[in-house]
């Protein structure tokens, strides 16, 4: 895995730890930033600006960078967007990706509507775990949250995806008031008779969205509701988990996470960087800060200089976001270009 250590000048302190002490094995990388989808907390209906074929890091450079970081330390990687799926010869990108010695969890996020067709492929480029964005079980809510009448399709490819082995099937849940508050029971429902891991994610206020909700819909409250379907028994954390709470009704296949962003920051444990499609790192979500590395990629950076420009961006990851229950701020970016 430190194959490139002796090439990188890189002594262990170097390594991605940042000024909290927080070592950060985990990158997730946006790979376009178009999507098939317009989901109303995502991305605005206007028309947004997408960037160029030459603004978006073409496949070799994102490999390139990628080595670079799996060198720094990162071992867990997880591809998004935009929605993934829709950019051209993604597939054999991702087989590339997994050649990469030492990336030892390669995941997705897609909001599912080409997953039926990419599937085997997918799979047999080495992708086991993924996380499909949900937000209603009902086909007309779907149409109004998504802006697209395609609610059958990726239901049948998530069930395909559950058929064909893919564990765990992560179902993100981005929790509405007013717009999907009331199926909220019905998607931790789908925990017991499917092997899912139901996500209620708390929205957060990024990019100019459409969306205008009178009041926000805050983990304790989405607790309560879907108490009332059972108890709920706290699962132990894995070595690999991210931010979810984990809970289990007795006798489910699945489970239950609730991923807080808001009212319970998770900052202190966040070992999270972020690759965006236009080559630019971001070392929190909830800030517009970005360091660009496509610029030194492109103008001939050594590895090493690559390595050291990723290094002083790192040091400066903001100890904790300023979003919280009372004072929503806005970034400025959507997230369709940041990669969820
Ligand atoms: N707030 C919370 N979650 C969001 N996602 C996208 N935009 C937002 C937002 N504004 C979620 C989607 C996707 C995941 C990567 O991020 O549900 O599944």
């Amino acid at each position: 895995m430190n194959d490139m250590f002796e090439k990188l000048d890189c002594s262990p302190q170097d390594r991605l730890i940042d000024r909290s002490n927080r070592h950060l094995n985990y990158l997730r990388v946006s790979i376009t930033d178009r999507c098939n989808l317009n989901c109303k907390y995502c991305l605005p209906f206007s028309c947004h600006s997408k960037q160029s074929h030459h603004d978006i890091l073409r496949y070799e450079e994102l490999l390139h960078l990628i080595r670079i970081f799996r060198d720094l330390g990162i071992s867990k990687i997880r591809i998004t967007g935009g929605e993934p799926l829709v950019r051209k010869d993604i597939i054999p990108f991702l087989s590339q990706l997994h050649e990469i010695n030492g990336i030892d969890d390669l995941a997705m996020t897609t909001n599912g509507l080409l997953l039926q067709d990419h599937l085997v492929k997918i799979k047999s480029a080495g992708i086991r775990r993924l996380n499909i964005s949900l937000d209603s079980l009902n086909p007309e809510n779907y149409h109004r949250i998504t802006g697209h009448d395609v609610f059958q399709k990726v239901w049948e490819g998530i069930l395909a995806a559950e058929k064909m082995g893919f564990y765990p099937i992560k179902i993100n849940v981005v929790a509405l008031r007013g717009i999907n508050d009331h199926e909220l029971i019905d998607m931790a429902r789908l925990s017991l008779s499917h092997p899912f891991h139901i996500r209620f994610i708390e929205y957060m206020p990024i990019g100019d969205s459409t969306l205008q909700l009178e009041k926000p819909l805050f983990t304790p409250e989405i607790l309560e509701q879907i108490s009332t379907l059972g108890e709920l028994y706290p699962v132990e954390r894995g070595k690999m988990d991210g931010p979810a709470r984990r809970f289990r009704f007795k006798n489910a296949k699945g489970e239950i996470g609730f991923i807080s962003p808001i009212s319970r920051h998770f900052c202190r444990t966040c070992n999270r960087l972020r690759l965006t499609a236009g080559g630019f790192l971001r070392t929190c979500l909830l800030s517009d800060h970005q360091t660009d590395l496509k610029t030194p990629l492109r103008s001939g950076f050594s590895d090493q200089q690559v390595a050291d420009v990723i290094l002083s961006a790192i040091r400066q990851k903001p100890t904790s976001h300023d979003l919280n229950s009372k004072q929503a701020g806005q970034i400025a970016s959507p997230m369709s270009a940041i990669g969820g």
